[in-house]
């Protein structure tokens, strides 16, 4: 029987309680649950063939979200993450889905772009002709390049040209799809570029400068959707406000921002927790809000017949599994084996589904008691930390300033001095 991510009372356990419950969802050994305690995971001689100039690192806690079940599978996600109150709100939105079966996530596989930019192009339909006459044998050079990926069915797919009229003149732009299979791919995309140009140039009789893979990977979607029983949220009303919320942001660049950087909390959290390029996804998530001209929301939300609210969101989701910092970190390997994950595409839905959470659980508090007050006990106790309590301090002092709505660095200060007498 598979293990239940729905623990009843995980947040109000001691964080080596939590780890043992974790241990034992994941089967993790010893070693792996040392490694996740110890908040570091990475050695400096490690870090030292990842970057240049390494000098040490700063770690970010990871916390678990509970009650997520994605494509009828149960899964403890790890976050990681810096802002109070996201995991919080990732748990208990999945929680609210799993009355009407959680999460269902699909993707469109792993095809990535890659493009050569080509300048100095004398004759633009010969450059175009003598490259597509070419293409096999490109795409068989391109297959070459990238052996292992090649040998499980991925590699070079399909080569499309595009002409761009620039102020700096007409450009051809040449543009490889690769499917990366569990690799993130940019690494194998730049290698493509870069082998093919001389070929290219040679052919083309243009000049190939920029050799770069494109990270609006719009080849590689994630759709995920979920229903939320209206009762579970506080009734028709809350449906109706969060409905109302949605249109706003349908509406107003402004709102639209602050809603996907809600699902962004999730989205990056998670990626980080997995040693994904966070950059690449952000870059690509965002740009494609706003590939219609206009920037609008990751998300849809709606009512279906009976009342109940349905979200859908659609975003490019580059992720990998092998190569990269995925596999190389020890807390990110550690992470990956929570998920159980064992193809991107599965990482990619894990994560999504985690962004379409977040946007739920962030607009029902909005629509409601607002964000502050589930805010209000982490920052308390975080400002309380920051003004140097330490053990049963931490909670004393930020029950008060909770108590007195004064959150505030001196008034912890003030507390701190007077408890300690
Ligand atoms: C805060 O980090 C995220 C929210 O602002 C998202 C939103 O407004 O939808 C609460």
């Amino acid at each position: 029987m598979p293990k239940s991510s729905k623990i009843p009372g995980f947040y109000k356990l001691s964080s080596d309680e939590r780890l043992d419950k974790l241990k034992e969802f994941a089967d993790l050994t010893n070693e792996e649950t040392e490694i996740i305690r110890s908040m570091s995971g990475i050695k400096l001689e490690n870090a030292t063939k990842m970057i240049e100039n390494s000098v040490g690192g700063i770690s970010l806690p990871i916390g678990i979200a509970t009650n997520f079940i994605i494509n009828q599978n149960e899964y403890l996600v790890p976050l990681a993450t810096e802002e109070p109150s996201v995991i919080a709100a990732c748990s208990n939105a999945a929680g609210l889905g799993r009355k009407r079966g959680g999460f269902t996530a699909k993707s469109t596989g792993n095809l990535m772009r890659t493009q050569i930019q080509l300048v100095k192009v004398k004759d633009f339909e010969y450059a175009k002709n003598n490259i597509q006459k070419n293409k096999s044998e490109l795409l068989e050079l391109a297959r070459e390049k990238t052996p292992t990926l090649s040998s499980i069915g991925g590699g070079a797919k399909d080569l499309q040209l595009k002409e761009l009229d620039t102020k700096r003149g007409k450009m051809l732009i040449v543009e490889i799809y690769i499917d990366c299979k569990d690799a993130m791919g940019a690494n194998a995309c730049n290698t493509v570029a870069e082998a093919l140009a001389p070929k290219i140039e040679n052919i083309s009789g243009g000049e190939a400068l920029l050799k770069i893979v494109s990270n609006l990977a719009t080849e590689r979607m994630v759709e995920a959707h979920a229903i939320f029983d209206k009762e579970s949220l506080g009734g028709e009303h809350i449906v109706e406000r969060i409905l109302d919320a949605s249109e706003f942001a349908h509406n107003d660049p402004y709102r639209a921002v602050t809603n996907n950087k809600g699902i962004m909390n999730g989205i990056t959290s998670v990626a980080i927790a997995t040693g994904q390029d966070i950059r690449a996804i952000e870059s690509a998530i965002h740009a494609y809000a706003s590939i219609s001209g206009k920037y609008i929301p990751l998300t849809t939300w709606e009512k279906d017949s009976s009342g109940d609210l349905v979200g859908k969101i659609k975003i490019p989701m580059p992720v990998g599994i092998v190569g990269g910092a995925s596999s190389v970190h020890p807390t990110s390997k550690i992470c990956l084996k929570v998920l159980k994950v064992d193809s991107a595409s599965q990482l990619g839905e894990i994560i999504t589904s985690i962004g379409l959470a977040q946007n739920l659980a962030a607009l029902r508090a909005l629509v409601s008691e607002g964000i502050q007050e589930g805010h209000m006990k982490l920052h308390a106790k975080n400002i309380a930390v920051s003004a140097g309590a330490t053990g049963e301090l931490i909670e004393k002092v930020s029950e008060i300033m909770v108590q007195e709505k004064n959150v505030k660095f001196l008034r912890a200060k003030e507390l701190i001095e007077k408890l300690e007498k």
